[in-house]
């Protein structure tokens, strides 16, 4: 066995937010994460998702918040200094689909929830941690993807408009690691679906970590390949 070997992961010890933690996906990188030695910050806004979370990831700690509301998000933000400390990651799975009927099955509320569940709360969550990931010796950003971006369809407009916004805010912040010369990065994965694809993200999630943040960050992966 070499001393290499025998080194623990740069994942340990670090603590990681999942904002929008509870679906299978979040589960899943929770759990991976809990693992690999991480400390889990599992956010959602629904208290009975985030107790069957902790019925399964029972290291991970939880709070419960509307990610879409800044000053909810700086209350969380406070909270989790308090309690835990800067935090070392940020993964942002709150997401959604509305679409459907072609260009005029476009609406306003379809519109208006993905804006405030795909861009709002990734805005509000990386504007409240941007200096701890700044700051940190291994900071991390990673959002979910789809491969609507790059071939949009008029019946899923409003989705891939969306998710094309939080792709840009998430090279921005990138580019702002980069700029500041930190230890942080900010990585885009990518999916079609997420179906089956869980246990890869979450790998992929823990895996950042062992990459220098200059080699991964504003990349774009995509999974499932
Ligand atoms: N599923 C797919 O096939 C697919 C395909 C392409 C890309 N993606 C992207 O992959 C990521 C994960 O997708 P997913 O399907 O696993 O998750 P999701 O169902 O889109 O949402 C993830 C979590 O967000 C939480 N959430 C929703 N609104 C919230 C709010 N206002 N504040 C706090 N938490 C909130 C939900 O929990 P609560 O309701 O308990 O709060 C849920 O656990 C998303 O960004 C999604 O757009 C998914």
């Amino acid at each position: 066995m070499t001393s290499s070997s025998l080194s623990p992961r740069p994942v340990v010890g670090r603590t990681v937010l999942i904002a929008g933690a509870t679906s299978a996906a979040g589960v899943a990188v929770a759990d991976a994460l809990c693992t690999a030695g991480a400390t889990v910050i599992a956010v959602g806004s629904n208290e009975g998702r985030l107790q069957s979370l902790r019925d399964t990831v029972t290291d991970a700690v939880t709070y419960v918040c509307d990610l879409g509301d800044f000053s909810a998000v700086h209350e969380l933000a406070a909270a989790v200094h308090a309690e835990h400390g800067a935090i070392d990651g940020l993964i942002h799975l709150v997401g959604g689909w509305r679409g459907g009927g072609g260009l005029t099955g476009q609406t306003d509320d379809d519109w208006d929830f993905l804006h405030s569940h795909v861009l709002t709360t990734l805005r509000n969550t990386t504007r409240a941690f941007n200096n701890d990931l700044l700051d940190s010796p291994a900071g991390r950003l990673a959002i979910v993807s789809s491969v609507t971006v790059e071939n949009p369809a008029p019946g899923g407009a409003n989705y891939a408009s969306a998710k094309a916004a939080a792709e840009t805010w998430t090279r921005a912040v990138g580019r702002g690691f980069a700029t500041a010369e930190s230890a942080a990065a900010a990585v885009i994965f990518v999916v079609r679906s997420l179906t089956g694809l869980e246990h890869e993200l979450a790998t992929r999630v823990v895996d950042l970590w062992d990459a220098d943040a200059a080699s991964v960050n504003n990349t774009r992966v995509r999974l499932g390949d």
